[in-house]
């Protein structure tokens, strides 16, 4: 079965009609299949294209519109049905629920409030969620210089190879990002346009703004002055990536690492926060550290998981049971150290999926964005047994060897 939505809109109103056709254009897996202005014609419309969803504006004929989606229920109850007015009276809501709408928007409406009423409509007719908005991965460091870009770029590349993804990187990096050299791209819009002019852009031109790499991955890039780095507001941040979430299916965000308001807000909306680190002292201190600050915002601890990166690189690196036994959770994946491949990647901003497919460290980061995605039907909990390890000294891994 395909992921695609179909949807068909009934709007008299031209303004309100185009709006609507605007954000689902732009939309991944939805596709506007038809669009009508008269009540009258819709159920042919509907009856030969047989839409997954519909979507009917109440405002220019409520008694029309309510018969009309009476008559959508009736005939194709597996069909979802949204309903958008600008009136918000209980009683007209009442009403529309009773003619058999799934769904009550209010206009004009909210991208992100379509979206969500487009999962829960279609899930409901067809028992399984076939909408889905974008699901984040927040990618952080335990300390500067751990591979958290390394990973970001080339987990988006990786998740870009699958056809049916739509992947966009966003570098909240706002000060040194540097992941428009990873993939050699000279983007012409960056973060900071896109936060400055959320309120007017809808999905295309959002799409137009970002960066499109061969890969198949989509730039958000950092600022292009320093001094921009604190001009980009938690609310127009949220817009941004709610925005994304409807436009992609996956949005890999490279946080700042310095636990600023934006790095909260996308750890916030994210489905999975990688924290990389490499098997050394402050950078294990680091996590613990973490861990015990993020403990403190509600939910957020249920979706980290630890990625060592460069193992290998110290013959004596402190062992993973020691790891694990230090930060209280388990170690989530592990990506080898080869130096040669990965600076070869980025000096040609090549990523590894298309410059070293065959490389391990490749296959790792491949199997990574498998791993993410073929447990996201699960409980995302990287705990592994709530009993606490009795904490000792950081320096109890010198005396031990791995
Ligand atoms: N798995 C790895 N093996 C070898 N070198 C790596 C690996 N991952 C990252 N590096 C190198 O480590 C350095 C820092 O990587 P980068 O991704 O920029 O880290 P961060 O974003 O955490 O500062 C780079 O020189 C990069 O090539
Ligand atoms: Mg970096």
């Amino acid at each position: 079965m395909s992921d695609t939505i179909r949807i068909s809109i009934c709007d008299p109103n031209e303004k309100s009609r185009e709006n609507l056709k605007k954000f689902l254009v732009g939309m991944d897996r939805i596709w506007l299949e038809a669009d009508s202005s008269r009540y009258e014609f819709f159920m042919q419309i509907v009856e030969q294209t047989n839409p997954d969803c519909v979507i009917i504006d109440l405002d220019n004929d409520e008694n029309k519109a309510l018969q009309l989606i009476g008559l959508i229920k009736e005939s194709r109850p597996s069909c979802g049905i949204i309903a958008v007015s600008t009136r918000t009276e209980g009683t007209l809501i009442l009403k529309t629920m009773r003619s058999g709408a799934g769904e009550f928007l209010n206009a004009p409406v909210q991208v992100d409030e379509l979206l969500g009423a487009v999962e829960r409509v279609t899930k409901n007719s067809f028992g399984t969620q076939r909408a889905k908005s974008g699901s984040i991965i927040a990618i952080t460091g335990a300390s500067g210089g751990v591979g958290s870009t390394s990973i970001a770029v080339n987990l988006s590349c990786a998740l870009a190879q699958n056809r049916s993804n739509n992947v966009v990187l966003v570098d909240l990096d706002l000060s040194l990002g540097d992941a428009d050299i990873f993939l050699d791209t000279l983007p012409e819009y960056t973060i900071l346009d896109v936060s400055q002019n959320i309120a007017r852009l809808d999905l295309a031109m959002l799409r137009k703004s970002l960066t499109k790499h061969e890969s198949g991955v989509y730039l958000l890039p950092r600022p292009m002055h320093l001094e921009d780095m604190g001009a980009i507001s938690k609310e127009q941040f949220r817009k941004v990536l709610g925005l994304l979430k409807a436009s992609f299916s996956h949005l890999v965000i490279d946080l700042s690492k310095s636990f600023n308001v934006l790095d909260m807000v996308a750890m916030e909306m994210a489905e999975h926060i990688l924290i990389v680190t490499q098997l050394d002292l402050p950078c294990l201190r680091n996590i613990v550290r973490i861990l015990t600050s993020l403990e403190q915002h509600d939910g957020l601890l249920d979706r980290v998981k630890v990625i060592v990166n460069r193992v290998g690189l110290d013959k004596s690196f402190i062992s993973f049971a020691h790891a694990e036994e230090t930060i209280n959770r388990e170690i989530y994946w592990k990506i080898a150290n080869n130096y040669a491949v990965i600076a070869e990647a980025r000096n040609n901003g090549v990523p590894l999926v298309m410059g070293a497919p065959k490389a391990p460290i490749t296959q790792q980061i491949c199997e990574l964005a498998d791993k993410l995605y073929a447990s996201s039907g699960q409980s995302q909990s990287a705990e592994p047994e709530a009993e606490k390890k009795e904490k000792k000294g950081w320096l109890k891994f010198l005396s031990k060897s791995p």
